[in-house]
């Protein structure tokens, strides 16, 4: 195993991209002018590593959930379509989210949470969020297959599946505290 980014570059990181959020948040007239709160919306399983240590170092207010998202076991192919498995349990209409992950590889899974954010199955009321935002702890740049980009980004990669911090090989190594390459 070949450590690509460290657990101090990882934490330094998690602060410059926890100030960006706040900047962004804090010169938000909605955010100025009411008591709401961002609601911080970790994907699940591999997220909630990042999310932990972002919420914790962020200033603004916040209300934490989670959504569960079915994705690829080991490694990524082209034609696997993400879904959702487990919903928010809050109400999100009218809030404002930041969707939070692990990685953004291909895209599918955060086009996937925020397509589900703008057009849930709900026939009866008509159910939007007021933002989304998104932030992620790794980005491989160039591979998205919807344009899909982050609002807030920790480290760019290389093309590598990588390991540790939440993201996982058949579902070991999540647990590690730095992000490796597995050789
Ligand atoms: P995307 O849908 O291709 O953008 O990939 C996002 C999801 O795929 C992430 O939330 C991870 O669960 C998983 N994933 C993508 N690349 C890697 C990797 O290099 N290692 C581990 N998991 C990955
Ligand atoms: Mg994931």
């Amino acid at each position: 195993m070949r450590i690509l980014v460290d657990k101090k570059h990882i934490q330094n990181r998690i602060g410059d991209v926890a100030w960006e959020i706040d900047r962004h948040y804090n010169k938000q007239d909605w955010y100025k002018n009411t008591k709401e709160p961002v609601i911080v919306l970790g994907v699940l399983s591999g997220g909630m590593f990042f999310m932990a240590d972002l919420v914790r170092q962020l200033s603004i207010r916040t209300e934490m959930d989670f959504i569960r998202v079915s994705t690829y076991p080991g490694k990524a192919t082209t034609a696997q379509k993400p879904r959702i498995i487990v919903e928010p349990t809050k109400l999100l209409h009218n809030a404002h989210i930041l969707i939070v992950d692990d990685i953004l590889d291909t895209g599918k899974t955060l086009g996937c949470v925020k397509e589900h954010l703008l057009y849930p199955h709900f026939p009866i009321v008509q159910f939007r969020p007021a933002s989304i935002q998104t932030a992620v702890l790794l980005c491989k740049p160039g591979k998205a297959v919807n344009n899909m980009t982050a609002d807030f980004v920790c480290c760019g990669i290389e093309d590598e599946w990588v390991v540790g911090y939440g993201l996982d090989y058949n579902g070991r190594y999540r647990n590690l505290p730095y992000v490796a390459v597995l050789e």
